[in-house]
């Protein structure tokens, strides 16, 4: 297994693995240290079936599933990220951490991308989160150490998507706005456009201004970031304790299709 860098901080290419087959004990045990290290490993030229894409995430842990398949038909644990031409929105085209929303959110996410833009475009940005939280003053870290945030599916889904619950109300769950990340023991910022609605015990303009901060932040400091170009048969798998994402729609009116399995974190996110 070869590891060539992106950036000296986030994202890697992993050479040397065929994901289809399964993986030697030795393998995986790289592929763990690779994810905790670089966040954002990008695997080329794979040929997956559902089931091994499925049988790659169940290595980690227990599949997620999305709040949006809930109402839909198919694999409930494959969310299908495809845009073309009619759509109305294309999923996470925004700075977000995947359903922060949930009480126990993904430790991480693998997209397996089928069709990328005949036009080019569609990357996919990372942020690395341990960066965002080390460049605020030691003031700032303070101020933050101790709040809690909530965090509300309501927003992007019902909000942007425009899409209905299939019962009752999404997910809506409170988390620390600095986690400490629960195997590398590393301290990060906890909050996301996508989901963070309000930090609790601030009035509203408080922590509309704050979070706004906190957003400006990540979106102004590219430093944070790498960005991932997809080929077809690209899978990427995120550590979605520790960073956000933001495809970029850039490429209307062409059409992209990934599919993605998730994986549901063992700990919830705790300071
Ligand atoms: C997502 O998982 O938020 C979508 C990412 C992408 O389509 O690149």
């Amino acid at each position: 297994m070869e590891i060539r860098t992106l950036t000296p901080h986030i994202g890697a290419e992993i050479f040397g693995v065929d994901l289809a087959q399964s993986l030697s004990n030795e393998d995986f045990a790289a592929i763990h240290q690779a994810h905790l290290e670089h966040m954002v490993l990008v695997f080329r030229d794979q040929h997956l079936s559902r089931e091994q894409h499925k049988d790659f995430g169940r290595k980690f842990g227990q599949l997620h599933v999305h709040p949006l398949n809930k109402q839909r038909q198919g694999d409930e644990a494959i969310l299908v990220v495809k845009t073309t031409a009619t759509s109305a929105y294309t999923a996470g085209d925004g700075w977000h951490t995947d359903v922060t929303c949930d009480e126990f959110p993904p430790m991480g996410s693998m997209l397996y991308m089928k069709e990328v833009p005949e036009c080019g475009g569609g990357d996919t940005l990372y942020a690395d989160m341990y960066l965002a939280y080390e460049l605020l003053s030691d003031t700032l870290k303070s101020m933050l150490e101790g709040l809690t945030a909530v965090h509300d599916g309501a927003l992007p889904y019902l909000g942007s998507y425009k899409i209905a619950p299939a019962e009752g109300q999404y997910p809506r769950n409170e988390h620390p706005v600095i986690v400490t990340h629960p195997e590398t023991g590393r301290k990060l910022l906890y909050v996301n456009s996508g989901f963070t609605s309000h930090i609790k015990g601030l009035s509203r303009r408080e922590s509309n201004a704050l979070l706004d901060l906190l957003f400006r932040h990540i979106e102004s400091t590219p430093r944070l970031t790498c960005r991932v170009q997809w080929q077809p048969n690209t899978l990427t798998f995120w550590d979605n304790r520790c960073t956000q994402h933001h495809a970029i729609w850039d490429y209307f009116p062409h059409s992209r299709y990934g599919e993605r399995v998730s994986i549901v974190a063992a700990q919830r996110p705790a300071a």
